[in-house]
């Protein structure tokens, strides 16, 4: 069975990205891709799509109408997720589920790239509170789910109107990976499961090692370890 893990492919050229999602294929919920996309174009999801899912993660924030066009064109790409900021709004996120289908649709809540500090400055408000806000309004929107930090998810899955949405959580840091980069709000693989995440986003400690796949493999034996 795929461990519960989105492989972010950032950063790869095509060659690099289509080997790496051969090599994972079934042992990964779905591979990701942002940056690629752009430099490719639609055609890349359907070589990647020979492999698995494909998320991809434009996080789109437009206007209802803008975003219901970019939401068509990435469905008729083949696209199995996507992804639109639920600081967009209502409006906003039900064209997404309208145009894309609830279930391939994930609302970001807050960036896991934003500290603590970040978030009340910007918003006004902590992390916590923000997600949940933000959490609330994609369950009623009918998103499949939505993209928090680990830090985030268990309050989520505690709460009935959100319990039901998956909990996808980027700032995923295995044990092994000292760095957390450009991440503020980060768990280990373990910790993030423990703490409600339904699925782990993981880029920069698999797609950067000397051997992708292998350190894929290092990551799925730490979450057996369980
Ligand atoms: O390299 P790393 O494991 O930090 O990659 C995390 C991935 O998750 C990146 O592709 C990033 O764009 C994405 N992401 C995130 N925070 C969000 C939403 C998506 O880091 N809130």
């Amino acid at each position: 069975m795929a461990a519960p893990i989105i492989l972010a492919l950032d950063g790869l050229e095509r060659p690099a990205a289509l080997s790496l999602a051969e090599k994972v294929a079934g042992k990964v919920f779905a591979v990701k891709v942002h940056d690629l996309y752009l430099a490719e174009g639609p055609a890349l999801v359907g070589a990647l799509k020979r492999h698995g899912r494909v998320w991809v993660d434009l996080k789109f924030h437009d206007i209802p109408a803008t975003v219901r066009s970019e939401v068509k064109r990435l469905v008729s790409a083949g696209a199995d997720l996507l992804t639109v900021h639920a600081s967009g709004g209502r409006e906003m996120i039900e064209a997404a589920v309208e145009a894309g289908g609830p279930e391939r649709i994930l609302a970001v809540t807050v960036l896991t790239s934003l500290s603590w500090y970040d978030c009340r400055a910007l918003f006004g408000d902590s992390p916590e509170l923000l997600v949940q806000r933000l959490g609330r309004l994609a369950a009623e929107t009918g998103a499949r789910g939505i993209v928090c930090s680990p830090l985030e998810a268990k309050a989520l899955a505690a709460d009935a109107s959100t319990a039901n949405l998956w909990r996808v959580t980027p700032g995923i840091r295995p044990t092994w990976y000292q760095d957390p980069g450009d991440q503020k709000r980060v768990a280990t693989p373990r910790e993030a499961l423990a703490g409600g995440s339904t699925h782990l986003v993981i880029g920069r400690p698999i797609v950067q090692a000397p051997d992708p796949s292998a350190a894929l493999d290092r990551t799925i034996a730490e979450l057996g370890a369980r």
